[in-house]
C-alpha cells in the first residue's frame, strides 16, 4: 500500500468531512455545507492523501488540505469565509489526517506535495498565486515551519478559545523582497 495524492472529488467530500469531524472539536469542525462549497469553488486546491496501489481504483481518502483564496495579504475572518477567484492569497482552511494514521510522516508529504503543485501552477502562468497562509495553534507551528512556513506573528482572529499565529509560505520571490523590506522597515522604526 502506498499513499497517493489526489485532488478530492465532489464523490469524497463526505469522507473528507468525516476526517474533519475526527479531527476537530465540534465548535471548530467546518460544516459539511461548507466542504461541499470548498470542493465546488476551488476543487484544484483541495488536495487529498489517498491509501491504495495506483494501479487500482479503489482508493481509501485518509487526509486532505484545503484552501480558498483571497486577496487579503493577510488572514481575517472574511478572507477566511469569502473564495474571491483569481486572486493571490491562498487561504488555508485545514490540514487533517485521520487519527490512525497520524505520526507517519503523512501529513508533511501532503504539504511538500501540495505547494509543488501550487509552484507549478504558478510556473505555467495558469495561475498567480504569490502566498500560502494559514493559521496554527502553538503546538503546531514548529510542524508547518518544517514545511516551508514561515512565522508572521500573532493573528487578530478569534476562532475557540487558543491563540493563532500566521504563518505564510511565499510563492512569489518578488513578494518575499517586498515583505522582508517592510519587516526590515518595521523592526528599524519600532527601534529592534
Ligand atoms: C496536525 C496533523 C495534520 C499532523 O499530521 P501527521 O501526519 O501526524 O504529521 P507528520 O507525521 O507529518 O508530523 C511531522 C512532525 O510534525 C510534528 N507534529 C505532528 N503532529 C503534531 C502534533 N499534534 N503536535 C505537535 N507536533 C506535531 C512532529 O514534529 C512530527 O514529527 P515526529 O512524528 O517525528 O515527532 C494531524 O495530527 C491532525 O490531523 N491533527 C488534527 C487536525 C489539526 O489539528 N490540524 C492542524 C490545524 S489545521
Amino acid at each position: 500500500m502506498s499513499v497517493i495524492y489526489n485532488y478530492v472529488s465532489a464523490d469524497d467530500v463526505l469522507d473528507a468531512h468525516m476526517i474533519e469531524m475526527s479531527s476537530f472539536p465540534f465548535d471548530e469542525a467546518a460544516s459539511l455545507e461548507k466542504f461541499r462549497s470548498r470542493q465546488a469553488q476551488a476543487p484544484d486546491l483541495f488536495l487529498g492523501a489517498y491509501l491504495g496501489e495506483p494501479a487500482t481504483s479503489s482508493l481509501t481518502l485518509i487526509g486532505y488540505v484545503c484552501s480558498t483564496l483571497s486577496p487579503s495579504l493577510t488572514l481575517t475572518h472574511s478572507s477566511m469565509f469569502t473564495h474571491v477567484p483569481n486572486s493571490s492569497s491562498v487561504c488555508v482552511h485545514a490540514v487533517a489526517i485521520l487519527p490512525p494514521y497520524r505520526r507517519k510522516c503523512i501529513a508533511s508529504n501532503l504539504m511538500r506535495e501540495y505547494i509543488s503543485r501550487l509552484e507549478s501552477a504558478c510556473a505555467e502562468g495558469s495561475v498567480s498565486y504569490k502566498q500560502v497562509l494559514l493559521l496554527s495553534h502553538e503546538d503546531l507551528r514548529s510542524f508547518y515551519k518544517s514545511v516551508g512556513f514561515e512565522f508572521i506573528g500573532k493573528s487578530d482572529v478569534q476562532h475557540g478559545l487558543l491563540p493563532w499565529y500566521e504563518m505564510c509560505k511565499v510563492l512569489d520571490p518578488e513578494l518575499d523582497v517586498m515583505n522582508r523590506t517592510v519587516n526590515e522597515k518595521t523592526l528599524s522604526l519600532s527601534g529592534k
